[in-house]
């Protein structure tokens, strides 16, 4: 064994097969494809001016799969809940008020980077700083009224899928 074959061993990484034949491409060199999930609110703007579908052409269109899908009406409990995080600030009351204001649609979604993913296409929270062809840029009424919620860490992805789906409910 060569020096580097030893630091390689010593590290768990020594393949003895892949030292007789270089040229071959070991599974373990390929780079995992990150398929990740998080989570998405259609928000009571947008369901009110019936552009769900819309909303979930932009999703699938940047490649993110809907994997689960029920539209409810939240309850007052459930945005205070889902919001805690948030309780301090001086629009709380307001956004659960928006919130419970109407149906809204809650998603799991599926893809490569799909936090990161489901970001991009939604754009910033503010709509007037969106970037031009987000979902919030092209749709949403206001800072409060913004068209989508989506998680912000993988996390979080898991934390808000959990408060609304169960496995059983998701189908990739
Ligand atoms: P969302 O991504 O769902 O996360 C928290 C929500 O609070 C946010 O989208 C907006 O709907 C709302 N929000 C954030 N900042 C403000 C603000 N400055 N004024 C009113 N609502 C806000």
């Amino acid at each position: 064994m060569g020096a580097p074959a030893v630091a390689e061993a010593s590290e768990g990484r020594y393949n003895p097969a892949k030292s007789l034949n270089p040229q071959i491409l070991y599974l373990e060199e390929i780079p995992a494809m990150a398929i990740q999930r998080t989570f998405s609110i259609i928000k009571p703007d947008a369901t009110r001016r019936n552009l769900t579908g819309k909303v979930v052409a932009r999703l699938e269109e940047a490649g993110l799969r809907v994997v689960a899908q029920r539209r409810i009406q939240m309850t007052r409990a459930q945005a205070e809940g889902f919001y805690a995080v948030h309780k301090e600030r001086p629009f709380f009351s307001s956004l659960c008020d928006f919130m419970t204001s109407g149906p809204v649609v809650v998603q799991v979604l599926e893809g490569e980077n799909a936090v990161e993913k489901n970001r991009e296409v939604m754009g910033a929270t503010d709509p007037a700083k969106a970037a031009p062809g987000t979902i919030r840029a092209e749709f949403a009424e206001s800072i409060e009224a913004n068209s989508a919620h989506g998680s912000d860490s993988q996390e979080n992805a898991a934390i808000e899928i959990a408060y609304f789906f169960s496995q059983v409910d998701i189908v990739g």
